[in-house]
């Protein structure tokens, strides 16, 4: 089992270390290679995705990914920022499904800003397209304008676009994990606007005939930012297109307390897939040995059961995390009073304890 280590930067080379860590604990026969990857390939090879790391990650069973990005690389040409690294990766090796688990621990339930009884119990799975939309739409740029409001002035454009195709690919995927959980899909949109979001939903309904007994919800995106701090546990799987993905994820990794806390699988039609947690390099935070390595940690064991057929490990793993948890070792991110708090390390050396307990 081969998997290419892409620490990044920032944060990422904390983090990664400890779910290297752990994944080290489980005695499984896992051949590790790491690369530069975003700002730290930049440095060394002038390009955040360079030829060499691509081909390990194309070669690998499975991606552990970090973050890419920093400040200091706003001013490069948009193709040589940190950020392409992680486009690139989705595009070059088709990675259109991201499940984001979003689930509050019992432990953590004060550590959110929502009230506990809205969150108590939360288990959603957040399934976003992750190769199509206007993330990547052609044509897009930069021109001078001959119609619209303004004609003769500068003007921007991207292009929001999905075919039947694509659409359908993540639809299976939302309504097979359906089957697996509580049967219910909401599929966001914007159909009431958007053309491609009418369409979205006609060719979603059409696959979920297929699947008779998974319940389908249609909601607009709108609605659905609302309802996701109104009545979050109304949700099972929230199924939606990237740019609304992007969006809705980031508002659902704020029910489990800390963005520190939600991992991400990004899968291919072949079943390889890139893990990373949902959040990004902090470089607020980079260097102090503060940051948050359980999404990493907890990308790790998707890793092990969705692209490596351990199970069994990711468990053990999942298990790990629950007990230093309910042990009271919390990093800053979701520290309260009467727990412990403890740096990155400290964190990744209590996760490989209880690993080690129970072995
Ligand atoms: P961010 O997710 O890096 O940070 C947002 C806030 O959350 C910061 O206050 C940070 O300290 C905190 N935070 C994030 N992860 C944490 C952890 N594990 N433990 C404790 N606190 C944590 O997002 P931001 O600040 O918008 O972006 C920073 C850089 O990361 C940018 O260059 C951005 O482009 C990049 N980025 C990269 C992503 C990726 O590699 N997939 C995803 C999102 C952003
Ligand atoms: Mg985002």
């Amino acid at each position: 089992m081969k998997i290419a280590v892409l620490p990044g930067d920032g944060i990422g080379t904390e983090i990664v270390a400890e779910a290297v860590k752990v994944l080290n604990t489980l005695g499984l026969d896992l051949q590790m290679e790491q690369a530069l990857v975003g700002g730290a390939a930049y440095e060394v090879h002038g390009h955040p995705l360079p030829e060499s790391t691509l081909k390990l990650a194309q070669e690998s069973d499975a991606i552990l990914f970090g973050a890419v990005g920093d400040w200091k690389y706003d001013k490069l040409d948009r193709p040589l920022r940190p950020e392409q690294a992680i486009l690139g990766l989705r595009k070059h090796l088709g990675l259109f499904a991201n499940f984001r688990p979003a689930i509050c621990y019992e432990e953590l339930v004060g550590a959110s800003s929502l009230k506990p009884e809205l969150i108590a119990g939360l288990d959603i799975l957040i399934i976003r397209e992750l190769t199509g939309d206007i993330y990547f739409g052609q044509p897009r740029g930069r021109r001078i304008a001959t119609d619209g409001h303004f004609p003769g002035t500068e003007e921007a454009f991207d292009t929001m676009r999905y075919s039947r195709p694509e659409i359908e690919r993540i639809a299976h995927v939302a309504f097979q994990a359906a089957r697996k959980r509580s049967k219910k899909v909401t599929s966001v949109d914007k159909a009431n606007v958007l053309e491609t979001f009418q369409f979205w939903k006609d060719v979603v309904t059409e696959v979920a005939k297929e699947y008779p007994d998974v319940a389908l919800e249609h909601m607009y995106v709108d609605n659905a930012a609302m309802q996701l701090v109104k009545k979050p546990k109304a949700f099972d799987v929230l199924f939606t297109g990237n740019m609304f993905g992007d969006i809705l994820s980031d508002e659902a990794s704020m029910l489990t307390g800390s963005i520190g806390m939600l991992p991400s699988a990004s899968l291919n039609a072949k079943g390889q897939g890139l893990y990373e947690p949902s959040h990004g390099s902090a470089p607020d935070i980079a260097g102090q040995g503060i940051a948050n390595p359980l999404a990493t940690i907890l990308s790790a064991a998707m890793m092990l059961r969705f692209s490596l057929n351990q199970a069994e490990a990711a468990d053990r793993i999942e298990a790990a995390v629950k007990d230093v948890l309910a042990a009271g070792y919390r990093t800053a991110d979701i520290w309260s009073e009467g727990t412990k708090r403890v740096s990155t390390r400290e964190m990744g050396d209590a996760v490989v304890a209880a690993i080690t307990k129970t072995t």
